[in-house]
């Protein structure tokens, strides 16, 4: 059985002002305890959050990290050991933000991975496919391939301590979620390319659907077999929304 986990996504969005209310809509909410509960603030606020949320069931995690596990003279960057250091426990790496406006390749991806492990950080290493891509069927090949750059440079073995978000590039912020099935198949693709090399890793890694999951959306999407929670952007800046998307995984 594994174990669902929710997070949420909050972009470069807050204020030390609306970060106070949503920490304080966040410490009213009833959490389910099976679920793994996360939030990921701009880097400004992470202090903030964290002693915020201290004593809640809340872990917090970073946006993105450098490709430098340690701190050095690497201007407006921030190394994955000051993350942990300030108390992060995990880091978003890859998003397709990322990917697409700032042109973060394959390779920087995987030395963020890479360098967020070495810290002791969870890396949640996000894949998707583009409209174009989706319509050109090319789907299961581009997260195939996103997944790959990882594996083949790290091994396959560096999932049993990372989780995987398939957010489909079309779904993010529009308010088309992919439906159950679609993220399905791309969730068991997925599983499926790490049962090729792992079968038992490949039955415990954890893979998060993200794009416009909203509460009325999230119990049947969290519903199919490979999907174990969900990567939650727009929705986890309303600390009700969010709260509710956390109970539909516990359901
Ligand atoms: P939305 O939920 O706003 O579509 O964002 C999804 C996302 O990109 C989370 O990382």
């Amino acid at each position: 059985m594994r174990r669902p986990m929710v997070a949420g996504n909050w972009k470069m969005h807050g204020t030390r002002a609306s970060v106070v209310e949503l920490i304080n809509g966040l410490n009213q909410q009833a959490l389910p305890a099976g679920v793994d509960v996360a939030v990921f603030p701009s880097c400004l606020h992470l202090g903030q959050v964290v002693d915020g949320l201290a004593g809640r069931a809340v872990a917090v995690g970073a946006q993105d990290c450098a490709t430098e596990a340690q701190q050095g003279a690497l201007t407006g960057e921030v190394a994955a050991s000051q993350l942990h250091d300030a108390c992060c426990s995990l880091v978003l790496v890859g998003h397709s933000e990322r990917r697409l406006l700032l042109g973060e390749s394959d390779e920087v991806v995987t030395r963020k991975f890479a360098a967020a492990q070495s810290s002791g950080l969870l890396p949640v290493l996000c894949v998707g496919e583009t409209l174009a891509q989706r319509e050109a069927g090319q789907t299961l090949e581009v997260v195939a391939a996103q997944l790959s750059a990882v594996t083949d440079a790290l091994g396959v073995e560096v999932f049993s301590a990372a989780v995987i978000a398939y957010e489909p590039v079309w779904a993010i912020g529009t308010g088309l979620t992919a439906s159950p099935a679609q993220a399905q198949e791309v969730h068991a693709a997925i599983r499926a390319q790490l049962a090729a090399k792992s079968p038992e890793l490949a039955g415990k890694v954890r893979i998060l659907y993200g794009g416009s999951v909203k509460a009325a959306s999230a119990a049947e999407l969290f519903g199919m077999p490979d999907i174990d929670g969900g990567l939650v952007g727009g929705a986890s800046l309303n600390a009700d929304e969010f709260g509710a998307i956390c109970r539909a995984a516990g359901s």
